[in-house]
C-alpha cells in the first residue's frame, strides 16, 4: 500500500525566517499527517535548508530543488548529495520543468543526479511532463516515455523503488489550468506501466504525484484516482495555512 505524499516546492521564494516561521506554524499539522499516515514534504531554497531542517518537525521530508551529480570539485554555484546528506535533507527534486526550461536540465542529465542521490541514499523526486504544444499535438505519452527511458532506464528494481516522480504538466503549472482529473490518472497509470516495463517488479511500491495547479479545493479529487498516490504543489504550499488545508482534504 503507497502511502499518500503531499510534497510543497517553494521554488525561488522565502527567507530563512520565513522558512523558520512556515515550520513552527506547521507543528501541529504535521502531528495530525502523521497520525493520518500522509507523509509531507517541503523543497525550500537551498539557502533556507539548513533552518528548516532544524526547525521542521522530523516527519517532514525536507528536499533541496537540485543537485549536482559529482561529490564535489571545481563546480562554481553547486551543491552535491553528499552535503545535503551531511545537514540531515532527505532527498532533492530533479529535473523540474523550470530548470528543464531555463538550466539546460535534460533527462541524461537528470539520470546522472539521481544516481548520486541514490548513492547516499536520498530520495530522488523526479519530474516529468510535456509543455503545452506538444499536449495538443497529442505527443504526451511521447514525451514522457523518454523522459522515463533517457531518467530512468538504468536503475535496478530496488533503486527504482525509492525514486519518487512527479507529473507536471507544463501548461499546467502556476496557470490555474489544471489537468483533468481523468488525464493525471491516464499519465500516472501510463508513467506506471512503462516503469514496469523498464524495471520489472517495481512499479508497485513507486510513488507518483500529480502536480500544476493544485490547490486545497481540487487536491482530494487527484487522490482518489488510484494511480496518484500525492501531489507536488507550488503556489499553494506557500502559506501554512494552505499546506494544512490540503492535508485535511487528503486526510477525508
Ligand atoms: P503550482 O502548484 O504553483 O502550479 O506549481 C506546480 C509546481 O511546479 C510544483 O513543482
Amino acid at each position: 500500500m503507497r502511502r499518500k505524499l503531499l510534497v510543497g516546492n517553494w521554488k525561488m521564494n522565502k527567507t530563512p525566517d520565513e522558512a523558520i516561521a512556515f515550520a513552527s506554524e506547521i507543528q501541529k499539522e504535521a502531528k495530525f499527517a502523521a497520525d493520518q499516515k500522509i507523509d509531507l514534504g517541503i523543497a525550500p531554497t537551498f539557502l533556507c535548508l539548513n533552518d528548516f531542517r532544524k526547525n521542521a518537525p522530523n516527519n517532514i521530508l525536507v528536499f533541496a530543488q537540485n543537485v549536482h551529480y559529482e561529490d564535489h570539485g571545481a563546480f562554481t554555484g553547486e551543491v552535491s548529495a553528499a552535503m545535503l546528506k551531511s545537514i540531515r535533507i532527505d532527498g532533492s527534486i530533479i529535473g523540474h520543468s523550470e530548470r528543464r526550461t531555463y538550466d539546460n536540465e535534460t533527462s541524461k542529465k537528470c539520470a546522472k543526479k539521481i544516481r548520486a542521490l541514490l548513492k547516499e541514499n536520498l530520495i530522488p523526486l523526479y519530474c516529468v511532463g510535456e509543455t503545452e504544444q506538444e499536449f495538443n499535438e497529442g505527443k504526451t505519452k511521447e514525451v514522457i516515455l523518454k523522459q522515463l527511458k533517457e531518467g530512468l532506464e538504468d536503475f535496478k528494481k530496488e533503486e527504482m523503488k525509492k525514486i519518487i516522480i512527479a507529473y507536471e504538466p507544463v501548461w499546467s503549472i502556476g496557470t490555474g489550468k489544471n489537468a483533468s482529473e481523468e488525464i493525471a490518472e491516464n499519465v500516472c497509470k501510463f508513467i506506471r506501466e512503462e516503469v514496469e516495463k523498464m524495471i520489472p517488479e517495481s512499479s508497485e511500491e513507486v510513488r507518483i504525484l500529480y502536480g500544476g495547479s493544485v490547490k486545497p479545493n481540487n487536491i482530494a479529487g487527484y487522490l482518489k484516482q488510484e494511480n496518484v498516490d500525492g501531489a507536488l504543489v507550488g503556489g499553494a504550499s506557500l502559506t501554512p495555512s494552505s499546506f494544512a488545508e490540503m492535508i485535511h482534504a487528503l486526510s477525508e
